[in-house]
């Protein structure tokens, strides 16, 4: 029945933008209507540059971000005790790890960059794509560049109240605080956004300095920590038992998890690049199973070692937990330290997703999904600037009401329906196109247990936190109307009768003025 189909779609040489399930758009602009398995054998327009060492650097580089900074305190707090907050840790990670391996699968066998827009095209069709892109515009961009903001406006702004106030009861009150968070949050964007606009290659230079920070702030952390630790550190905060006072309701756990889960975002990144990699279905499996892990063992290192340091009471209500633990070791000024290293290595983190987010609109404004002046290039910068600045704006109007914990409960939400959809989509491929090309196979049970524990992470927060869920879903389903919108216009804009209208009132138009130019 698919196949008929696709040999009646002759008429492709018209601009429609109405997509039918089986037409396939990698991001490097090429339009393909083709089956599956046609996908496969098609070789891929973009050059084949990224091997398994860049894959892991990439991956390590994206997922250790602002959150081993920010996540502990929400996590501690709703797990309830320093064994169950370290469990929860452990968890996120184990899940991400299944989600890595069956996104792999997919990477491989859907070798296409785009991520989960060419995946979810493959499995249910174009609405379901449309919707991801959608929400990657409106939602999860802005709201991730929302959350790494607002990190790096905490730590700044605990900086600069320590010089500027010699009191700590001089400092804002709570109230005042909130606001100065989003003001300089604000900041953050807009001058990151111009660093953007202004060069690709500073920003890349920024990335690439940057990126170094947060791996020095972290080993210094574990190293203090495990010196601590030998020393007899931690006991202060197990004295009534590992799991003293876990929390026993589900809901907790769920919003516990969802922090935590936010120190490991970006781990479906290396998906994006799939198109690039030299072999992906060798490489996705192998960078996540090896990158993965050292992630997982790197957050559970610098956690027992910010227990180490810190009484649990002060990391059950820290937000800036790098910067207690370096005022505890080294005083006031060994925490202004820790705290320039993580603004440094947020403002970074801010970088990168600026710089990759600019890009979706650019794509998405070429594939006629947005108005053409988002996909406009500076002619002298050589950047898509339009595109940045709506992304800026709409990062700010995320700031504005946010908070970090409200940001991720909104953020999450919307990124983990996707990523549920998308791993059901594997599950959906291997039972309608049992014979496919599978470089690389992952053990059913691997996306069963992400698909039920998503599950659950989806609907948990309905209870828990309604307003952030009500809000990522409205905005998630505001694109189905647009969706049938721009079907309906490209329709009728596509008709011949339209568009010969149109070219010969331009060409009227052309008539009339190189005419009065003479007069
Ligand atoms: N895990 C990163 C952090 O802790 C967030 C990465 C967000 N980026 C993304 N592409 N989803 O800051």
């Amino acid at each position: 029945e698919d196949e008929d189909e696709d040999e009646d779609y002759s008429d492709n040489d018209q601009q429609t933008f109405f997509r039918r399930p089986s037409e396939v758009f990698d991001f490097d602009d090429h339009r393909i209507p083709l089956s599956l398995s046609e996908t496969q054998k098609r070789p891929s327009q973009l050059k084949k540059e990224v091997g398994f060492i860049n894959g892991l650097t990439l991956v390590i580089g994206l997922v250790i971000g602002s959150g081993i900074f920010a996540s502990p305190g929400p996590v501690a707090s709703h797990a309830g005790s320093v064994g169950m907050s370290l469990v929860v840790w452990f968890v996120c990670g184990v899940l991400v790890f299944t989600g890595a391996l069956s996104y792999a699968e997919l990477g491989a066998e859907i070798p296409l960059s785009g991520g989960e827009y060419a995946y979810l095209n493959h499995a249910y069709g174009s609405l379901p794509a449309f919707l991801y892109s959608w929400t990657a515009i409106t939602c999860l961009k802005p709201g991730s560049n929302a959350i790494i903001a607002t990190v790096f406006a905490e730590y700044v702004n605990r900086i600069i109240y320590h010089t500027a106030f010699e009191n700590e009861s001089d400092h804002p009150t709570e109230k005042t605080h909130q606001w100065f968070n989003k003001i300089m949050a604000t900041i953050c964007i807009i001058v990151v956004s111009f660093i953007n606009a202004y060069s690709v290659k500073l920003a890349t230079r920024t990335q690439d300095i940057l990126t170094a920070f947060k791996l020095v702030a972290l080993a210094v952390i574990t190293i203090i920590g495990f010196v601590v630790l030998g020393k007899g550190g931690l006991k202060n905060n197990i004295e009534g038992g590992i799991f003293e006072g876990s929390s026993t309701t589900a809901g907790d756990y769920a919003l516990a998890i969802y922090s935590g889960l936010w120190a490991y975002d970006g781990w479906n990144n290396l998906n994006f690049v799939a198109g690039e990699m030299k072999n992906p279905a060798r490489d996705l499996p192998r960078v996540t199973m090896v990158g993965l892990p050292i992630v997982i063992l790197c957050y559970l290192l610098t956690n027992v070692a910010y227990y180490a340091v810190l009484p649990s009471s002060v990391v059950t209500k820290t937000n800036t937990i790098a910067l207690d633990f370096g005022r505890q070791v080294f005083g006031g000024a060994g925490g202004i330290l820790f705290a320039l290293l993580v603004a440094a290595s947020c403002f970074g983190a801010a970088n990168g997703s600026l710089f990759t987010g600019g890009r979706v609109i650019y794509v998405a404004s070429r594939e006629g999904y947005l108005p053409a002046v988002f996909g406009r290039i500076h002619s002298k910068w050589n950047t898509p600037t339009m595109a940045l600045a709506l992304q800026a704006v709409l990062t700010i109007i995320m700031i504005i009401p946010g908070t970090f914990t409200t940001l991720v409960n909104f953020y999450s939400v919307a990124a983990w329906l996707f990523y549920f959809l998308t791993t059901f989509g594997l599950i959906v491929l291997r039972w309608r196109e049992p014979t496919l090309n599978r470089p690389y196979r992952v053990w059913i049970t691997t996306p069963i247990i992400f698909c039920f524990v998503s599950l659950f992470l989806i609907t948990m927060p309905f209870v828990m936190v309604p307003l952030e869920s009500l809000a990522a879903l409205g905005f998630i389903v505001a694109g189905v109307p647009l969706w049938y919108m721009q079907a309906k216009f490209n329709e009728i804009w596509s008709t011949k009768g339209i568009k010969q209208y149109l070219a010969s009132l331009s060409q009227r138009f052309h008539q009339w003025r190189s005419h009065s130019q003479y007069q």
